[in-house]
């Protein structure tokens, strides 16, 4: 019935934010915001009616959530970054609908999932800056995902990922676009020298990685990738533990996917951190199961059982 029509990690650091306000940021951040209008473009290109944001700044401790209040309006000051983004406003449409499916999928899969539509919780800034350039006119509605997830399992997030992907194809009368909101390395410079790492990343060494991740993207090894996943996350600072990104992995087919990442915006350093804005093409994956990390790199991770 319904279609995942387009899949995205998105950076959304805060400075794109000041990049629009007076003062020296001010269009330092172009590029950045130039790729969200772009993957907005080719969403509206596409009919999606619904953004599903896996956001790696809802820090969830137990259990995955799902934020699908029926609307969403306000002014949000980052409690991480006050000094950055202070009474910025939002308001989007909802979907209760499509959030209560994508849970009842996931716990059907065996991914314990709330579902929240009667809530006072508004989105974090994972979900709120994307949507200031993806969706100013409120065109789409939005879903938002818990993806900092502390005490979770990337096999876990994997098949949550599928999961959805399952319901909106088989349930759901409408397109969805999954949107994996975090960056690469997520080491912030050391207190006292952001202003020196404004746009470069912490260190050589995760720099390189990430370069080397990128180009994995790019040639479709994700073989390699799914299995240097959960190291990756650790050893690499990935942002939310990179629990956004095994998400969208686990939808487009884990380590069978067969695609490659299509860069809209260039990698770039911000504050230390590695981000990047990318699309990866929605390809038929055949049958219901999809492989999990085989590596001794898996070890200490619950196997990914075939669904
Ligand atoms: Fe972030």
């Amino acid at each position: 019935m319904g279609e995942l029509a387009l899949v995205a990690k998105i950076t959304h650091v805060p400075s794109m934010y000041l990049s629009e306000l007076d003062g020296p940021r001010k269009g330092s951040r172009q590029a950045a915001i130039d790729g969200h209008v772009e993957i907005a473009r080719r969403c509206r290109e596409a009919g999606v009616d619904t953004l599903v944001v896996f956001d790696t700044h809802w820090l969830v401790n137990a259990g995955y959530h799902i934020n699908c209040g029926a609307h969403f309006k306000g002014l949000y000051t980052s409690n991480e970054l006050p000094h950055f983004i202070s009474n910025m406003p939002f308001e989007a449409p909802g979907n209760p609908a499509l959030g209560h499916l994508l849970a009842r999928a996931c716990n059907e899969h065996g991914v314990e999932t709330f579902a929240h539509d009667a809530t006072t919780l508004n989105p974090e800034y994972g979900t709120l800056v994307p949507l200031r350039y993806m969706n100013g006119d409120q065109h789409f509605k939005v879903v938002s995902v818990s993806a900092l997830c502390t005490s979770h399992y990337l096999n876990d997030s994997a098949r949550l990922g599928w999961a959805m992907r399952q319901a909106i194809e088989t349930h759901y009368d409408g397109k969805v676009a999954f949107l994996a909101s975090g960056s690469l390395s997520h080491r912030f410079a050391q207190n006292g020298l952001a202003p020196d790492y404004a746009f470069r990343i912490w260190s050589p060494l995760l720099e390189t990685l990430d370069q080397q991740v990128v180009e994995m993207w790019k040639r479709g090894d994700w073989q390699t990738f799914c299995e240097m996943l959960p190291e990756y996350a650790t050893k690499g600072h990935g942002e939310g533990f990179m629990h956004d990104t095994a998400m969208m992995l686990g939808a487009l087919g884990w380590s069978r996917y067969d695609s490659r990442a299509e860069i809209i915006t260039p990698y770039f350093g911000a504050s230390g951190t590695g981000q990047i804005n990318a699309v990866f093409p929605v390809t038929q994956q055949g049958g219901d199961s999809i492989p999990g990390p085989q590596s001794s790199a898996a070890q200490g991770y619950r196997a990914f059982p075939r669904l």
